[in-house]
């Protein structure tokens, strides 16, 4: 049998307590099929490691990563330690690292799902938005100039390559051709006159290969009025780094919550291991209580599942997700029941 090796770094705060339901739901996965064979090999990497090491993983981590077929994260960052050290040792530096350029974040009101502040039925809010995940804002680069003077100066370089624009933007137009789903471009010409005028205009090339897919561009702050009054608007979205953060986190908000929001950071040549998280955070408010909500790590381990090839027990997965969500009672209190984070990968393992 093949074994598929997964590296899990449950990381810090709710990371802990959500990672540990969505393995859950895998070891149950593996006893009901016996052509799954996973190997798990947990790193306890994050900002407790961090405060004991100084770093916040090992020193050969990158090495070590490589060999697996998928990574499965919790989250990463925690008070104490400066977040823009804790998340570019760590997340950052993977998916820059192993050229995870593709973050695909679906964003999908479920029947049943009553927390959303989009005025829509729930079968109207259905949409994939593809995040440029290695550059652009994200790319790193600045400087600090005159610290502490009264001209005291702080770039922060936005990089967008030919390449790395190209490249997101060609996967979204293969995406909503095979879904035949419109595509829509989120960015801000009108303001940011290099990275987004220079964004438009691969758009608009790339978009003269795929004649069938229908498209639309719509500048940042429009789009995010729109995710809220009229989400139908969208189904397959692109965007930069950045905006793609934003928006997604709104885009939790109009589908049921950040407990519920997962992402796939994807290294599409699988030229090295891709990663799978939900995209909500450490939650310091919440740590500890047993209230966070896993459904969004669930649904991550369904989006390994499909990157691994396991497209049905991905189906699956998620339709256990679409099941549990009609008993909001029996959830967390983010979903409005009282439910705790424990005894939430039983309830999907019971419907698998
Ligand atoms: P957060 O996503 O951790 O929390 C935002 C709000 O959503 C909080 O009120 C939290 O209680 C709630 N929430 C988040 N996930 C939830 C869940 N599963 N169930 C129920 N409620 C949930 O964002 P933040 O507070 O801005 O950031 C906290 C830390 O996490 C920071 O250090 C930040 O840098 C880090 N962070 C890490 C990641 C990641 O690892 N991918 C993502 C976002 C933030
Ligand atoms: C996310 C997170 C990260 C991001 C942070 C923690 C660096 O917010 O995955 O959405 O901005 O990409
Ligand atoms: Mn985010």
């Amino acid at each position: 049998r093949k074994v598929t090796k997964i590296a899990v770094i449950p990381g810090d705060g709710i990371g802990v307590e959500v990672i540990s339901e969505g393995v859950k739901v895998l070891n149950h996965i593996e006893k009901l099929d016996p052509d799954v064979n996973f190997h798990f090999e947990y790193f306890p990497w994050g900002c407790e490691f961090y405060n004991k090491t100084g770093k916040m993983m090992d020193e050969n981590a990158m090495d070590v990563l490589k060999s697996f077929d998928a990574i499965y994260l919790g989250a990463v960052g925690f008070p104490g330690v400066p977040d823009h050290i804790s998340l570019w040792d760590l997340l950052l530096r993977i998916r820059k690292g192993f050229n995870q350029y593709i973050n695909v974040r679906p964003i999908k009101l479920l029947e049943g799902v009553k927390e959303t502040l989009a005025y829509v039925p729930n079968d109207e809010i259905d949409m994939t938005v593809i995040r440029e995940n290695v550059e652009g804002e994200y790319f790193g680069a600045g400087e600090w100039l005159f610290k502490g003077t009264d001209k005291e100066t702080v770039l922060q370089t936005g990089v967008f390559t030919r390449e790395g624009t190209e490249r997101v933007i060609r996967y979204a137009f293969e995406l909503a051709k095979e879904q035949n789903k419109t595509l829509t471009s989120i960015s801000k010409g009108n303001a940011l006159n290099y990275s987004m005028v220079f964004w438009d205009s691969v758009f608009e090339e790339v978009s003269k290969e795929y004649p069938e897919v229908r498209t639309q561009s719509y500048l940042i702050d429009a789009a995010v009025m729109y995710f809220v009054t009229d989400p139908k608007r969208f189904e397959i979205v692109v965007t930069s780094n950045l905006f793609g953060d934003i928006v997604t986190d709104l885009g939790a908000g109009i589908a049921g919550g950040m407990g519920l929001a997962a992402g796939a950071n994807i290294n599409p040549e699988k030229e090295f291991p891709s990663m799978f998280e939900p995209i909500h955070g450490s939650a310091p408010d919440i740590a500890g209580q047993g209230t966070a909500n896993p459904l969004a790590a669930v649904w991550a381990a369904s989006q390994m599942l499909e990157h691994l090839g396991y497209e049905e027990w991905a189906l699956k997965i998620l339709s256990a997700v679409e099941s549990v969500v009609q008993k909001p009672e029996l959830l967390t209190p983010d979903m409005g029941g009282s439910g705790v984070t424990g005894d939430i990968g039983n309830l999907i393992i019971e419907y698998l």
